[in-house]
């Protein structure tokens, strides 16, 4: 199918539904089902065009698929970063209002979805192993509808793989088509071929898709969807389209909306942040003014993530320094600490450039903690190119880092380029940088001992129950012993010992939100 065709496509499934959707008779869907094979192009995926964005306010389940979850239960697994565990509380909201219920024992589930990672082999693999174990699933319950949805849909190659080699799963579908769900659900429902529908394209904004938020406090806000970036190695800016930012009004009113809720702390996310408002053309509006106008919402914390230190301007670190409930912890992934290394990724920024912008966030917010990512093992590093990174490691003194080893992504630039560097010597850097890494994590933690500091209390420990955990405005992570009130809370603890990946304390008092 050619790109013209895809198109018209896409319109006719557009047109067909939404005038389906006037209809308020009860439908026969059978007629979508040969039209629903629509399988991702990279190729198209890659298009930055100059049209709008279209920001859609009209979302609405049609009538008829209100009730068609009822009596049944569904279980969405997430795999990946925060856009993902947010894109799952959309999907819940969805299925919830079309009558599901939702349940977190998968043999109880009618329908299972997948929400995947496609950002390194070892995600995808995952995924690939979870769908292979529903297959057994699916042969002793041949009524479950197994979905395959998120990055790795946006995939060629792993939706022919699915094709040839799992038809036991369902439906797929992509990033750019979840306000489908309803249509997509009623299809997979009653078709017994594969439904496969996946978008190439930019991506619009759908505005007001239901949500069931998981956390009750702790809420994540997008305030734009996908990256311009094109950095050589990451597979994003073809999964998740264009940057796109929402108006600020509707960033606003969702901020206060969880505040009137009791929500304690929100994280505003994004691909890449710092880009917020650079694509709204007819507003001069930065991710620095909404944190100004989000600064006076009577919400206890701010947080985001994350940015590209491309974007960083001062105007950022200017309001993040007026503290009040913009949390002190900047996440920026420098990736590389080699010019050259650097340039080849196309991270547009050179070590030099990096250090003075993180010298710059630590003199105007000197109780910042800054962590990063970091890619060992890119295409034809060199040992000295690796040593580099090393030593920015040392010189940055980076309170965490979360630390890769390269991953060819199919389609990127980066996995076309011939790589002189072995399995074993990117996994031996890792293992270098780790401790480097770990070593730096411990200190910035043992600098920690005898302050008392605010913290967060998020629920019970994993490893203890009658441990609680909670997060510090820094966001590091703190164990301490008290009772289940507390969670939800902003309370006082000293810090009575220090790991590389956590800290112990004791509680002192609860804190007065105001
Ligand atoms: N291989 C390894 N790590 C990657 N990341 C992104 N793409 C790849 C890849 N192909 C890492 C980057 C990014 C983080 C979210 O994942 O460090 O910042
Ligand atoms: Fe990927 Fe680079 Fe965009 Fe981050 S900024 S999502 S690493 S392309």
């Amino acid at each position: 199918m050619n790109e013209e065709q895809r198109k018209q496509q896409e319109r006719t499934v557009e047109e067909t539904l939404s005038a389906d959707k006037k209809s308020s008779q009860a439908k026969d869907y059978s007629q979508y089902f040969q039209m629903t094979y629509q399988p991702p192009s990279l190729s198209t995926a890659k298009k930055r065009g100059k049209e709008d964005v279209f920001v859609h306010y009209d979302f609405e389940i049609p009538d008829a698929m209100k009730g068609i979850g009822k009596g049944k239960k569904f279980l969405i697994r997430t795999y990946g970063c925060q856009m993902n565990e947010h894109d799952s509380e959309n999907m819940a909201g969805i299925l919830l209002e079309m009558g599901f219920e939702s349940t977190s024992h998968q043999d109880d589930a009618d329908v299972i979805l997948l929400n995947t990672c496609a950002i390194r082999e070892n995600a995808e693999n995952k995924v690939f192993g979870e769908i292979g174990n529903l297959k057994v699933m699916k042969r002793d319950n041949p009524g479950l509808v197994v979905g395959v949805c998120g990055c790795m849909s946006q995939e060629e190659s792993v939706v022919n793989r699915i094709l040839q080699k799992h038809p036991h799963v369902d439906l797929i579908f992509g990033t750019h088509n979840i306000h489908r769900l309803p249509e997509l659900i009623q299809n997979a429902l009653f078709s017994k071929e594969m439904i496969v529908e996946v978008w190439s394209k930019e991506g619009d904004i759908i505005e007001n898709m239901p949500r069931a938020r998981k956390g009750q406090f702790q809420g994540w806000v997008n305030i734009m969807y996908g990256c311009d970036k094109f950095c050589t190695y990451c597979i994003v800016p073809f999964t998740r389209g264009k940057e796109r930012s929402r108006r600020p009004e509707d960033v606003i009113e969702e901020v206060r909306h969880l505040a009137r809720n009791g929500y304690q702390e929100i994280t505003l996310l994004g691909q890449n942040v710092n880009a917020y408002g650079k694509d709204l053309v007819d507003t001069e509006y930065r991710l620095a003014d909404l944190l100004d106008a989000i600064r006076t919402i009577g919400i206890s914390r701010v947080r985001f993530t994350t940015s590209h230190p491309w974007d960083f301007e001062d105007e950022l670190i200017d309001v993040i320094a007026k503290g009040g409930n913009m949390m002190e912890h900047i996440h920026l992934p420098v990736q590389s600490g080699n010019n050259e290394v650097l340039k080849i990724m196309n991270r547009k920024y050179t070590r030099e450039e990096y250090v003075e912008l993180a010298k710059q966030i630590r003199y105007k917010i000197p109780h910042a903690t800054l962590t990063t990512d970091i890619i060992v093992g890119y295409p034809n590093e060199t040992e000295e190119q690796f040593q580099d990174t090393l030593t920015l490691v040392e010189e940055m003194a980076f309170d965490a880092a979360y630390t890769y080893v390269y991953s060819a992504r199919e389609g990127t630039p980066a996995a076309a380029m011939e790589d002189n560097v072995p399995q074993t010597v990117k996994k031996e850097r890792l293992q270098r940088l780790n401790e480097v890494v770990n070593r730096l994590s411990n200190e910035s933690n043992q600098r920690m001992l005898g302050q008392v500091v605010e913290v967060l209390v998020e629920g019970e420990s994993k490893k203890n129950p009658d441990v609680l955990m909670g997060r510090t405005r820094t966001n590091k992570l703190v164990n301490f012993t008290g009772s289940a009130s507390m969670i939800g809370k902003l309370i006082h603890v000293e810090i009575t010992d220090a790991k590389s990946w956590s800290l112990n304390g004791t509680v002192v008092q609860q804190v007065e939100v105001t």
